[in-house]
């Protein structure tokens, strides 16, 4: 009789990294320079806020699939990635102007509300110090890295994946950024920019970097990209379904900023492609309207389910999904691994918030 590896237990991966977390934001805590605590306690409240935590959760998935020990540098990478979320969360925030993040306000609004200097820049306070404390959270992410102490060889495999992750966020921000508002519908550029706004840095990195830091080879770090490519685009269009259809209660963020910001996501593209005339043209009347209401974003709703567009994207995400798990079946790695994979993939693309 072979006996199954023991599970990996999700929950207690995510409390490792919350712990890395909760310990280096008590040490900047004590840090006396002045005025820190101004920038430091927001962006910990932000952490600390609902986060899934997906992206160290694959980390720490990726080092077990390469077969890692028990070191602690992983967990620090882990938490690093964190952080670097942190810093593309809050500022995505303010390129989108979005009002909520996590069931609270985003930091940006916040600031603005507390600013005490004359109303007319109490906007551009917000942003600028939103701008500050994502780009803190980016320095700190690195700083995390270091004090893991990983060795000058566990460095080397790391810091080139490190790099190109951070180009391939900030790439797929500004192509969604590029596209957005754009009237030409076209559904295979709004993949493309899913691929490196989200998939990339949400799944593909954040494995491989735990997988690298185990020390995996060329092989393994492809054979993981084939699951996770396709699992971060489905992850991403489930956000566009979310972004749109979603219960803000549930998500923690606005359902209607994708309508007001004119994003050209795959689910809006896929509308306006299916739309008929008479649709189509009162779709673009509502999007990228910044004063969009509620009544309007219902209407704009009814007519992109009616174009089909939102079972399309269902269907997208369940072939995504199917390619992901067709990949993991011959990968060669851990079983535990393979096992904790399929149950992230599952909640990746079936959640709500
Ligand atoms: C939100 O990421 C941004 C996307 C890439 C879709 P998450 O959905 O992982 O957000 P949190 O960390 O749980 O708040
Ligand atoms: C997702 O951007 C990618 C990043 C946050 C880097 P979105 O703008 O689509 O994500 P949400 O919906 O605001 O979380
Ligand atoms: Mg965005
Ligand atoms: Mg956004």
């Amino acid at each position: 009789m072979t006996l199954s590896p023991p599970a990996l237990d999700l929950r207690q991966l995510r409390e490792s990294v919350e712990e890395v977390l909760d310990g280096f934001f008590a040490r900047k805590a004590a840090d006396r320079a002045p005025h820190l605590p101004d920038l430091a306690t927001p962006l910990q409240r932000f952490v600390a806020a609902r986060g899934k935590r997906i992206r160290p959760i694959f980390t720490l998935v990726g080092w077990h699939a390469a077969d890692g020990g028990s070191v602690p540098a992983v967990r620090h990478l882990a938490a690093a990635l964190e952080l670097f979320h942190a810093f593309a969360l809050i500022h995505d925030d303010v390129m989108d102007r979005s009002d909520t993040r996590r069931g609270h306000p985003t930091l940006h609004r916040a600031f603005a509300h507390r600013y005490r200097g004359a109303p007319a820049a109490a906007e551009q306070f917000g942003t600028g110090a939103a701008i500050l404390i994502g780009d803190l959270a980016l320095v700190w992410s690195d700083e995390l890295l270091h004090i893991g102490n990983p060795t000058p060889q566990q460095l080397a495999a790391v810091r080139p994946l490190l790099d190109e992750m951070r180009t391939e966020l900030v790439l797929g921000q500004y192509l969604d950024l590029a596209h957005s508002g754009c009237q030409q519908p076209d559904v295979q550029a709004a993949l493309t920019v899913i691929r490196y706004k989200t998939a990339k840095y949400t799944v593909e990195r954040p494995l491989q970097l735990g997988a690298a830091l185990a020390g995996a080879d060329q092989n393994l770090l492809t054979v993981l990209t084939s699951y996770a490519l396709p699992l971060g685009e489905a992850f991403q269009l489930r956000d566009d379904l979310l972004g749109v259809f979603g219960d803000p209660a549930a998500t923690g963020k606005p359902s209607l900023d994708d309508l007001r910001e004119g994003k050209a996501t795959v689910l809006i593209a896929l509308a306006l492609t299916r739309a008929d005339r008479a649709q189509a043209d009162q779709l673009r009347l509502f999007l990228g309207c910044p004063t969009l209401t509620e009544d309007q974003a219902h209407v704009a709703r009814r007519i992109i389910t009616a174009t089909g567009a939102v079972e399309i994207v269902e269907t997208m995400i369940s072939e995504r999904y199917e390619q992901a798990m067709t990949a993991l079946a011959t990968a060669p790695i851990d079983p535990a691994a393979k096992d904790a994979l399929r149950r992230l993939a599952d909640t990746a693309v079936r959640r709500r918030a």
